[in-house]
């Protein structure tokens, strides 16, 4: 890739601000300046700006508990999106890994690796989503049974089996609190099935997805980078349905 990319990738200046620098002779390539911004440097290449070290890293993973009122998008023209509360220092090819509606909280990864969420979203890949929902009405063990037989949505649309899980029922309210697990990411699916039993929902949030868990000590509208063993975890899983996608073809 071409150095200013290079440096640019690892949010060390704007792309102006670069070149200028390695024009400026400021950025060394194997100990000597270069002042070409279009000389092409590998990631394994040593590469320094201002006597430091720049080490490239090709990808990047970040954890969001996402807030309600905020578009997963990469880019709005009125509203705020994820990537905005990443902050202006943010790596620019980044993205959110499928979709959360505005008013849904919780787990977004968000990335530049495009193998990985290709296989972590495609269908075929079957990675479960546990999340927490707050419902009006009162969930039922015939409302179980449909979640596990595969509820119609739509005129041709009809889910995979998927894990309802009651966890408190309040009467005097009329709600109910649940954990459900979907393999799928259809279009508002979880508020379409509890529709689909009655029920409208009240609150939803994203606890996991495949083996990353939102981080309880992530406050809503904050962002970490993944830890190395989650990271690991990730692309194992994606590495492994991505293999078992090829079986099935
Ligand atoms: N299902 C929904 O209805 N909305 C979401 O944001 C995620 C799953």
């Amino acid at each position: 890739m071409r150095l200013d990319r290079f440096l640019a990738d690892m949010n060390l200046g704007t792309r102006k601000e670069l070149k200028k620098a390695i024009r400026d002779g400021r950025v060394l390539v194997g100990g000597i300046p270069e002042r070409d911004p279009g000389r092409t440097v590998e990631a394994g290449d040593e590469v320094s700006l201002d006597g430091a070290l720049v080490s490239y890293h090709a990808y990047e993973y970040w954890m969001m508990n996402k807030p309600s009122g905020v578009l997963t998008a990469t880019m709005d023209k009125k509203q705020k999106t994820v990537l905005d509360l990443l902050g202006p220092e943010r790596r620019k090819d980044l993205f959110p890994v499928g979709r959360l509606d505005r008013d849904t909280t919780g787990l977004l990864l968000l990335t530049n690796d495009g193998m990985l969420a290709h296989r972590l979203l495609a269908p075929k890949s079957h990675v479960d989503k546990v999340y927490r929902v707050l419902v009006r009405g009162i969930l039922t063990e015939e409302d179980q049974r449909a979640f596990s037989s595969g509820i119609r949505i739509g005129e041709d649309l009809v889910c995979l089996p998927a894990a309802l899980a009651v966890t408190k029922t309040d009467a005097s309210e009329n709600t109910s609190e649940a954990l459900v697990t979907i393999r799928e990411g259809k279009f508002h699916q979880i508020k379409k099935m509890m529709a689909a039993c009655g029920k409208e929902v009240l609150t939803l949030k994203r606890l996991s997805m495949g083996p990353l868990a939102l981080d309880p000590a992530l406050q809503e509208g904050e962002v970490r980078p993944l830890t190395e063993e989650e990271t690991a975890a990730l692309l194992e899983v994606s590495q492994s349905t991505a293999a078992e996608g090829t079986k099935l073809s």
